[in-house]
């Protein structure tokens, strides 16, 4: 099939390569010239495990990138990937690359006849397919506007390409939803599941709303075992192993982040309200997400008390592991505040230094390995949970710093190495004296 992707961002780049890698006719369209021109060169502006190497094979064979929406008038399928931001000024979704988009596709449209499916991939509220639809049967009453929601992980994205737990197809359109379903052949016909437009649009805020709160509620539980005496990890797999339940997304941590949960589960809220509805779950999930690096931070200070001008090592800055992207970082948003009280802070993460670069300037030493940032250091804090951490050579980390002390708040530290080499450890979610 001959595919139109608009925007090549987290999403629509690991889409494009990755339909192009199944066989399919992929251009990448953005608006960004400099972002396309450095694509077209075979260079990946983002860090996102394993692409460059799938990118490569496909680059400028059945892969293609362009500033110019002509393309779409080849096109069977055209996706829209371009993001849809928090508005500055509300909850709701930003939706103008979205509404440009459609604009522009209206505008290069040469046959007024032609067909093809419009299927909106990024996350928008329930209803924008049909103001979409609106748009363009202005121009063409031919094309179907279909909701095709993504639901791929940063970090593997193109693993979650491939294998799915499943593919949404919202759409009105008997054609539409057949000719969508033969795009996903690659996968098992019981995971592709066909909706209304509609309930594809809200399936993909639900699920999101309902994994942050699940995130939300282990950090509460593991607040409590703070306070009681119990312990996360074994908390997290008791109630994990109830099947109804299920063990994922069940680690304790600094809060959730990224580019999706965050403005999701606020633009949630937002079309809930449009709604008169009360969703009480989602409300208290974001307070209480937003208020968790303050309570990481003052857990630092704790730590700190005792120490005159401490030195403090940050390992990871990225929102997660397998990530470059720093985007509502719960990492940053601590170092931030920590900055504010203290003044010899060491960085380091393995692939978002660039990133963070650019939102914390000259206020961090930046640093290029754990050890690195370990030196001289009163404490060390792990706040991503990068594999390079959980593997950290405490026999080389031992002489580095000034006191063995690491707060980890992923709990991803080998305790029984640290204790080898008589390093404190403070855990998430574990009582302490
Ligand atoms: C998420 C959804 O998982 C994906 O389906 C959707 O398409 C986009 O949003 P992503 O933003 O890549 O994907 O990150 P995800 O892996 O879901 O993690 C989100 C945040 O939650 C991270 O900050 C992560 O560290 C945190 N998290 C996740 C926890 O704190 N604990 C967990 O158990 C899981």
């Amino acid at each position: 099939m001959n595919i139109v992707i608009i925007g090549t961002g987290y999403v629509g780049l690991p889409s494009g390569v990755g339909f192009a890698k199944l066989g399919h006719n992929v251009v990448c369209v953005d608006i960004d010239e400099n972002k396309i021109n450095s694509l077209k060169e075979g260079k990946l502006l983002i860090y996102e495990n394993n692409l460059e190497q799938a990118f490569l094979e496909v680059l400028n064979k059945n892969l293609i990138f362009s500033t110019s929406y002509s393309f779409i008038n080849e096109a069977d399928i055209v996706i829209l990937a371009v993001g849809t931001p928090q508005s500055n000024d509300s909850e709701k979704a930003d939706l103008k690359y979205i509404f440009t988009a459609t604009n522009e596709i209206c505008k290069n449209l040469k046959d007024k006849n032609k067909y093809f499916i419009l299927a909106i991939k990024s996350t928008v509220p329930v209803g924008t397919g049909d103001k979409i639809e609106q748009i363009i049967h202005e121009v063409n009453f031919n094309i179907d506007v279909a909701s095709l929601p993504e639901f791929l992980r940063e970090g593997y994205a193109l693993e979650d390409f491939y294998n799915p737990d499943r593919v949404v197809i919202g759409s009105n359109s008997y054609k539409a939803s057949k000719i969508l379903k033969k795009l996903y052949s690659h996968i098992d016909n019981d995971k592709i599941l066909i909706t209304s437009r509609k309930s594809a649009e809200l399936i993909k805020y639900a699920s999101n709303s309902f994994l942050a709160m699940k995130i939300h509620f282990i950090n509460e539980i593991a607040d409590f075992c703070e306070k009681s005496g119990a312990n996360i990890s074994d908390v997290a797999l008791g109630i994990g192993l109830d099947s109804r339940i299920g063990s994922k997304f069940l680690n304790a941590g600094p809060g959730y982040g990224g580019s999706c949960f965050p403005k999701d589960t606020l633009a949630m809220l937002g079309m809930a309200k449009e709604f008169g509805i009360d969703i009480s779950l989602v409300e208290a999930t974001i307070n209480g997400n937003n208020d968790r690096f303050k309570k990481i931070v003052n857990n630092i200070k704790d730590i700190l008390k005792d120490i005159n001008a401490p030195k403090i090592g940050i390992l990871g800055l990225a929102f997660k592991n397998g990530t470059d992207d720093c985007r509502q970082s719960p990492a940053i948003k601590i170092v931030k505040e920590l900055i504010t009280n203290y003044q010899n802070i060491n960085v380091y993460d393995p692939k978002a230094i660039n990133n963070a670069k650019s939102i914390l300037n000259e206020s961090v030493n930046y640093t290029n390995s754990i050890y690195e940032c370990a030196k001289e250091c009163d404490l060390l804090v792990v706040l991503t949970e990068w594999d390079e951490f959980k593997d950290i050579d405490f026999s080389k980390l031992k002489g580095r710093v000034k006191v063995k002390k690491i707060y980890d708040t992923r709990n991803i530290i080998d305790l029984n190495e640290a204790k080898k080499y008589d390093f404190d450890v403070i855990n998430i979610g574990v009582y302490r004296k």
